[in-house]
């Protein structure tokens, strides 16, 4: 068992680790102010410890009782966990509703006019603010209420699945809870995402609606949110099927006015469907277990993996870290910068905050549009108190210079958040002085799409952080850093991350691939959940997390693999083979470099290598684009034919080539991969 150090060292003084080479040294900790403990949840290091390890020693008798505690039940479960590895079952028999915990709980209560949402659109091209919208808790429940009825309608029932593919305006947030209300399972796709990605998502959800917008704004364009929909709907696979003949409405919001085709008796608009309807929608009685939503994610194959999620389990999850980890009290104002098109967004934007009764921002635009003080702009207008984004919206921030945050007065902030990938000591540095103004403590959350919610986390009040690590497991979480064979590895050196007991939010499967589940998660290391994740741990057991281990890429906070890319570079005519590999970038994290061999009597030019990115962009969307296509003569391979991608990567990197090269079939490739600049 994993166990939290007692005589916590104000400096860390482990030894340099064995497997893991570049890694920095970091000395520096930050004790939580006796200020910000006194009225935090947590108050002290030694009450997480006495709280951690009870949870993780009696897990069921936790979860059991934060369950009772935290949701609201419609009928009481009975046995806590069922447990038939990989397959588990929280809360067994409980009947509630994720829409009743987050928005009719707080009706007849004071939070019921509090703002549960607070929305500010993207500037206009003109130079004219954005627009602002604020939903009550009260108003919020009667527009889902309505929203409910509009897709009971329009034929969705209990376990329908239904797309959502929308920009970041409140009716994102109101299409999930209505989908909740009714027991229906929705999709999320990031509007970022191409037609191809939607038809992809369509077909291996089976869902019969889709939910759009006429457009999205971004950076002062319009994105033809509809136009990409309309093209899904009309792609074909080879034998000349179509992807998405499951879907039979589409409800299309009117958010730019861009003019859009409606296809009659299939296309309804939002606003005209509402006339219809009235607000009274009574929650549907939902099992703990009933599947609440499907999210896509990039696997190391090339076909994304639809992690599932179910009620109960992933509502307390979102629900208690969103309580303890930004210690969330009745006068914030919260902000959560990522997408709801991310898991972030749905954990942390929607759910968790809502559950809380906490006040929620939500911004649509870019955080350089029109300039680059946008964020900082926002936090003083509406005196945000949290703010939680992402490692590489941070390193842009400090590219673009200080002269922006400081024109604004950000003392209303009190805790700064972090999450996506590892955020370098300097970068958490930066966040700390001249965003946190050195007050601010900083919780460097890591979690996944499938853990649903944070895993490894400070408490801001208790738990000292140093810059770089995500610190210590949340409550009735359990992780471990192992070698190949399972077992722990001494503090200090490298392995494999683990979760060694199942915990409520976790996924409960692959949509439709119930093997594919067990193979990825749970035959890696026996008897644990492998989070695909490389880590080591401290001489105080702080978890550092080092990046992937498996063919993910980690792109701007982005999961993307690598092998999907590929997928998409061989589909283009001219292309025979790719592969793609990371190269750390200074702002991305990671960047994206595919090598590229072309058919015979294909020709390498520059304008092929603007063709292969964009024919990328078209086939998974801009966030995959790569950030260099190189072509090559041949890819370096092993005697039985894989490709070495490990050598790819030295010379993507521009580093020496090391290692061993005893099974490259053909030494002259590397030379000319190496001269091919
Ligand atoms: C990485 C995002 C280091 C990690 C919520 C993980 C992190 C993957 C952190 C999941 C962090 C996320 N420190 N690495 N604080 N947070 N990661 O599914 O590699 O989009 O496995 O979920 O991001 O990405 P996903």
């Amino acid at each position: 068992m994993a166990r939290v150090s007692n005589n916590m060292s104000t400096e860390t003084k482990s030894a340099a680790p064995k497997n893991i080479t570049s890694y920095l040294q970091e000395h520096r900790v930050f004790k939580p102010s006796k200020e910000f403990s006194a009225q935090a949840h947590v108050k002290s290091f030694a009450h997480y410890k006495k709280l951690w390890n009870e949870s993780v020693k009696h897990p069921e008798r936790f979860w059991g009782r934060t369950a009772k505690q935290e949701l609201v039940w419609f009928k009481p479960f009975g046995k806590v966990l069922q447990w038939r590895e990989p397959f588990a079952k929280w809360f067994v028999g409980g009947k509630l509703n994720v829409s009743a915990n987050c928005l009719d709980r707080w009706l007849g209560t004071p939070t019921a006019n509090k703002a549960a949402l607070i929305w500010e659109g993207e500037p206009a091209t003109d130079g004219k603010p954005g627009e602002e919208r604020v939903l009550t808790y009260r108003q919020l429940h009667r527009e889902v209420c309505r929203f409910a009825n509009v897709l009971k309608r329009n034929g969705i029932r209990k376990g329908d699945r239904v797309i959502i593919y929308l920009p970041m305006v409140p009716e994102a947030a109101i299409a999930m809870l209505a989908c909740t209300r009714i027991g229906a399972v929705h999709s999320v796709i990031f509007g970022g995402f191409s037609a191809q990605s939607v038809a992809d998502r369509i077909q291996d959800s089976g869902a019969k609606m889709v939910i759009t917008a006429d457009g999205g704004y971004r950076r002062g364009a319009v994105v033809p949110l509809k136009k990409n929909v309309d093209d899904a709907l009309l792609i074909k696979d080879a034998n000349g099927h179509s992807l998405t003949k499951t879907i039979e409405k589409v409800v299309v919001l009117r958010r730019c006015g861009n003019e859009v085709h409606i296809a009659e008796g299939r296309d309804v608009w939002w606003h005209r469907e509402l006339e219809y309807v009235d607000a009274n929608c009574p929650a549907e009685k939902m099992d703990s277990e009933a599947n609440l939503f499907i999210l896509y994610t990039s696997g190391s194959t090339g076909k994304p993996k639809g992690i599932l999620h179910t009620t109960a389990g992933y509502l307390l999850g979102a629900k208690l870290t969103s309580k303890y980890v930004f210690d969330l009290r009745d006068d914030d104002v919260y902000w959560c910068t990522a997408d709801v098109g991310w898991v972030t967004g749905h954990s942390y934007i929607v759910y968790g905050p809502l559950a809380n009764g906490a006040t929620a921002l939500m911004y649509e635009g870019a955080p350089n549009w029109p300039e680059p003080d946008r964020f900082w702009r926002i936090i003083e207008k509406y005196g945000v108190t949290i703010l939680y984004t992402a490692p590489t919206a941070i390193r842009a921030f400090m590219k673009w210079g200080d002269q922006w945050p400081k024109k604004h007065n950000l003392a209303s902030l009190r805790l700064l958040g972090t999450v996506g990938e590892p955020i370098n000591p300097e970068a958490w540095m930066w966040y700390h002085r001249v965003i946190g103004g050195g007050r601010c403590p900083i919780v460097d959350t890591w979690w996944q799409t499938e853990t649903g919610s944070i895993m490894i986390t400070p408490l801001p009040g208790a738990t000292p952080t140093k810059p770089g690590t995500a610190t210590l497991p949340f409550f009735g979480i359990h992780p471990e850093v192992v070698d190949d064979q399972g077992n722990a590895v001494p503090k200090g050196s490298g392995g494999k991350l683990v979760v060694r007991q199942p915990w409520p939010s976790m996924l409960r499967g692959l949509w439709g691939d119930p093997q594919r589940y067990k193979e990825v998660y749970w035959s890696e290391v026996k008897g644990s959940y492998f989070t695909g994740d490389g880590c080591r741990q401290d001489e105080d057991g702080y978890f550092w997390i080092v990046g992937r281990i498996d063919d993910v890429l980690n792109v701007a906070g982005h999961r993307i693999g690598t092998s999907e890319v590929e997928s998409a570079l061989v589909s283009h005519p001219s292309v025979a083979e790719a592969a793609v590999v990371g190269r750390p970038d200074e702002l991305k994290g990671q960047a994206l470099v595919c090598f590229v061999t072309l058919k015979t009597g294909q020709h390498a030019t520059p304008e092929l290598k603007v063709e292969l990115r964009n024919h990328v962009g078209k086939e998974i969307g801009p966030v995959a684009k790569p950030d260099d296509v190189r072509f090559a003569e041949m890819l370096p391979k092993t005697r039985s034919g894989k490709i070495m991608r490990r050598l790819l990567k030295q010379i993507a990197s521009g580093v020496e080539i090391k290692g061993d090269t005893t099974t490259l079939e053909d030494f002259s490739v590397l030379a000319k991969l190496a001269s091919d600049e």
